[in-house]
């Protein structure tokens, strides 16, 4: 390949110049949560990328990790396309089995991006065990549930992922909420990342 077509197709495709602040690997930490379960911080790490394709895509991957002993948590990867227009699609798959397509926008005046999914597929369905406060079960009860044989299994599926993401004094800051076939739209996660040199 000569110079002038090697300098071409590492450019930054027009589409994707808004969003080239994202380019590159940020580390932070983030801490997590939901009415159904208890609470938690996490270690992260997060990588955008633009494919020498030409094509106007960024290429996104997560990793998490326990802050305690490096133990890996969640991890995802998918890619984004932003549209000249200010919408954007986003593709992702989960570690945990589940496949998103989320549709937003972004503002390149104040480096926010909001994406709500369109599809959440769940590869396998969760089962949680409730406490019987959860299912609103008397008190009086809760110590009955086993000497009746009340099961509390329950299947839970991902219904609705909404994600934001917004750059405050040069780090990146997400929350992500979810609804679930149990839970309307609530906060499961949020994190503040750094960007590496
Ligand atoms: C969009 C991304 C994510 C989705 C849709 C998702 C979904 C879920 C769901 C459905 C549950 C079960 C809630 C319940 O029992 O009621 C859950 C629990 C949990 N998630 Fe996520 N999650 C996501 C990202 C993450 C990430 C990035 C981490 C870690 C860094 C994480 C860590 C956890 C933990 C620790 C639990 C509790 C597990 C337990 O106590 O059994 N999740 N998540």
């Amino acid at each position: 390949m000569d110079k002038e077509k090697k300098e071409e197709s590492s450019a930054i495709h027009p589409a994707v110049a808004p969003l080239s602040y994202l380019l590159g690997t940020w580390k932070g930490e983030g801490e997590g949560g939901y009415p159904t379960i208890n609470s938690f911080r996490y270690g992260e790490e997060l990588h955008f990328s633009h494919p020498a394709s030409g094509k106007p895509v960024i290429a996104y991957s997560h990793k998490t990790w326990k802050l305690d002993s490096d133990q890996p948590m969640h991890s995802e990867s998918g890619y984004w396309r932003p549209k000249p227009d200010g919408s954007l699609e986003v593709v992702i798959a989960q570690s945990t089995g589940l496949a998103e397509v989320l549709k937003g926008t972004y503002s390149a005046e104040d480096n926010v991006i909001k994406l709500h999914s369109q599809v959440v597929a769940n590869a396998s369905k969760i089962t949680i065990t409730m406490k019987p406060h959860s299912l609103g079960l008397r008190s009086d009860l809760h110590g009955m549930e086993a000497s009746i044989g009340l099961t509390h299994a329950l299947l839970l599926m991902v219904r609705e992922i909404s994600r934001v993401y917004e750059m405050v004094n040069g780090d990146l800051h997400y929350v992500v909420q979810m609804a679930t076939n149990l839970t309307t739209l609530q906060p499961h996660l949020k994190a503040v990342l750094k960007k590496l040199p």
